[in-house]
């Protein structure tokens, strides 16, 4: 173990180092065993959503975002082994804000992995991007873990086929982050068998990280932080010793434990989202605010946006939040209580979050 504090002091240092006058919104992933011979890295970007304003020209602030991001993941030490792009490259999923994003991230150096999100997905339904990253979903094995990348932003077919007059329209209904025109996530039956002929193949001790871009849980269905057959998949990843599920799609820190799964998110390098008005804290006592804003706070470029450390200690992952205009956060998975906590909080064992109980 001492060999990945050696490695995370590294990196932190050299983050430090990186953060001045930066924001650093990418997660670097560490996958830490007994033998630390075996160890290694993967970092992990996520929502650009680059726009395109029209012809050459496009939103700057969620260009320089993802900018920011590969020039940062080509410096890290130690040098992860792959990265993960999380999904929602582009806003409305046209070829030019595709073709845009791709040709920022080709800078990457080493293999990169694509997750697809809605924004990418429901122009053409993946043709595009396809012909840019790869399949949808697929598997991998890397250095004895098992991991798994899921399109898990499909929805019914009545919806994707039959309600709307244009593919655009179709894009712009889903786009909307509480739009009641959206319809819920799902893996869909397609996946869901070849997901369980996948993991046929996989010994039950191998720890498995499942990759998706909106949460594998139900958290709040009016915005889509929501999969509606996650029900499913966790019946399928419930024999494993080790689950680990990483998603974006909802720009915030969230994590959550059911079971032997463990759930993480990661932050946008675009904006962040407010936390959902299903989570309120304590009584409102401000105006009912009927214009979304797109940044917690409009003077700070890249408030709320961030990177994490992530470490996968004895098949759990902790994540090591640093965000530029923030305090830096940890959510860490307690080995005693079997749950990833937020360290702020409650690594003294009294103090919890202001959270409402139902
Ligand atoms: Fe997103
Ligand atoms: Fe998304």
């Amino acid at each position: 173990m001492n060999t990945v504090n050696n490695s995370r002091r590294n990196f932190i240092k050299n983050s430090a180092t990186l953060a001045l006058g930066t924001t650093l919104p990418i997660s670097l992933v560490e996958l830490a065993f007994a033998d630390s011979s075996e160890n290694f890295t993967f970092a992990y970007i996520s929502d650009s959503h680059i726009q395109q304003i029209k012809g050459t020209q496009f939103v700057r602030n969620w260009d320089r975002g993802l900018i920011r991001a590969v020039a940062e993941t080509n410096l890290l030490t130690p040098k992860p082994d792959f990265v993960i792009f999380g999904g929602d490259l582009a806003q409305l999923g046209s070829k030019a804000e595709l073709d845009h994003g791709a040709e920022m991230l080709s800078a990457l150096s080493g293999k990169v992995h694509h997750v697809m999100g809605e924004h990418d997905y429901y122009l053409d339904l993946g043709e595009y991007w396809e012909k840019l990253f790869g399949p949808q979903y697929y598997s991998f094995d890397h250095k004895g873990v098992h991991f798994i990348v899921l399109n898990s932003i499909r929805t019914y077919d009545d919806w994707t086929f039959k309600r709307w007059p244009t593919n655009e329209q179709r894009m712009l209904e889903m786009a909307g982050l509480d739009n009641p025109n959206g319809s819920p996530f799902m893996v869909g039956e397609e996946q869901r068998k070849w997901l369980k002929g996948d993991l046929a193949k996989v010994a039950k001790a191998t720890p498995v990280v499942v990759f998706s871009h909106s949460p594998l849980q139900k958290i709040y269905k009016g915005w889509n932080f929501w999969t509606e057959d996650a029900d499913e998949i966790q019946a399928l990843l419930r024999p494993f010793k080790q689950v680990s599920v990483i998603y974006g799609h909802v720009h915030q820190i969230q994590y959550n434990q059911i079971g032997n799964i463990s759930f993480n998110s990661v932050m946008a390098t675009a904006w962040p989202w407010p936390y959902p008005q299903a989570y309120a804290q304590a009584e409102q006592y401000l105006p009912k605010l009927t214009v979304p804003m797109n940044r917690a706070d409009p003077f700070f470029e890249r408030d709320a946006t961030g990177w994490q450390f992530i470490n996968l200690a004895n098949g759990r992952v902790d994540l090591n939040y640093t965000l530029y205009n923030n305090t830096s956060r940890a959510v860490r998975f307690n080995q005693a209580k079997k749950h990833p906590e937020d360290v702020a909080y409650r690594s003294d064992g009294e103090r919890t979050p202001p959270q409402k109980h139902y």
